[in-house]
């Protein structure tokens, strides 16, 4: 027989992989093969009921509705499944010889706009004011020198200014930066609140109806980017935030978190230009190089993860 195996529970992913073939892209045939081979065991091992599946299509259905030029909600729903996560880590990573990367987000969706160092990016001036400083640097600790380092933030109360037009002005708490000869940058902001992730669309729906809370930890955003290097997306995290543990887009590493102390010292308050005390971060940066090769795969996942109901 020639023709394509018929249909069975049991052989069900091998047929259907097989259908893929004479897919001539092999990296397609790759990821649909296993595709198909995984969407089938899970299908299998949660017994799906057609009530259910109708369910799924119903949610995916909305998920897509949910979705304009501004608003990307099969992004938010890949974030809080932590899919978002892995492909940057993965595609990231760094052995612990570069600082390491974390999620993008919804927010970086204007460009910030060139500031000199130094400068305050916090345009309303609400807020707790923070010194943020930090070094760009290679591998070998070689400091770079006109690296952009491109920055966003929440305010205090965890808005971005996107979110709040007529009330934060156009491009508040927002800034692209240049590192000075030493590689170093600084600049004047407040300190970010937590915030929810956007949770009154079908993403909302499903972290209420699993009982989980849509916060992030406050965090500031950067990119950084330098001539022959491989640039980072990544945040610091205020260390001590009440959802430092659980992010609900798991973005937090270990290696983002910083304390944000209070500074207490008029004359240093005069020179850099905020009032007395302040809060203040050191966050460095180090890029790879372009040419680095990028480390191999880590071991896969051993410890099998125990689902409820599932039959031993
Ligand atoms: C953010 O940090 O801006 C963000 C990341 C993922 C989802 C929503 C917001
Ligand atoms: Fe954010």
């Amino acid at each position: 027989m020639n023709g394509q195996e018929l249909f069975s529970e049991e052989r069900s992913a091998a047929v259907v992989a097989a259908s893929f073939q004479g897919t001539r892209d092999e990296r397609l045939r790759q990821v649909m093969t296993s595709l198909v081979r995984h969407v089938h065991a899970f299908v299998k091992d949660v017994e799906l009921t057609e009530a259910e599946w109708g369910k799924a299509i119903a949610f995916l259905t909305a998920t897509g509705q949910q979705c304009d030029g501004v608003r990307q909600e099969f992004i938010l729903l890949s974030d809080i499944l932590g899919v978002s996560m892995l492909v940057e880590t993965m595609n990231h990573r760094t052995g612990g010889t570069s600082t390491e990367s974390t999620v993008l987000g919804p927010f970086h969706m204007v460009e910030s706009p060139p500031r000199e160092l130094g400068a305050n990016i916090a345009l309303d001036g609400k807020g707790a004011p923070c010194l943020i400083t930090g070094q760009v640097s290679g591998p070998d600790g070689e400091p770079l020198a006109g690296a952009q380092v491109d920055v966003w933030q929440a305010n205090e109360d965890g808005f971005y200014d996107v979110q709040q037009p007529g009330i934060q002005p156009e491009r508040n708490l927002r800034g692209l930066f240049t590192t000075d000869a030493g590689g170093g940058f600084w600049f004047r902001s407040i300190v970010p609140r937590y915030y929810p992730i956007p949770a009154d669309g079908p993403v909302g729906e499903l972290l209420a109806a699993t009982g989980r809370h849509p916060y992030r930890p406050a965090h500031v955003h950067f990119i950084v980017t330098a001539a022959g290097y491989r640039p980072v997306t990544t945040h610091v995290f205020v260390a001590g935030d009440p959802y430092i543990d659980s992010d609900a887009v798991f973005g937090v590493k270990d290696s983002l978190i910083r304390e944000f102390p209070v500074v207490d010292a008029p004359a240093r308050a005069a020179e850099v230009g905020l009032p007395n005390p302040f809060r203040t971060v050191h966050f460095d940066v180090t890029l790879l190089r372009e040419e680095q090769a990028p480390l191999a795969a880590q071991p896969a996942e051993v410890q099998p993860i125990p689902v409820p109901g599932a039959l031993a």
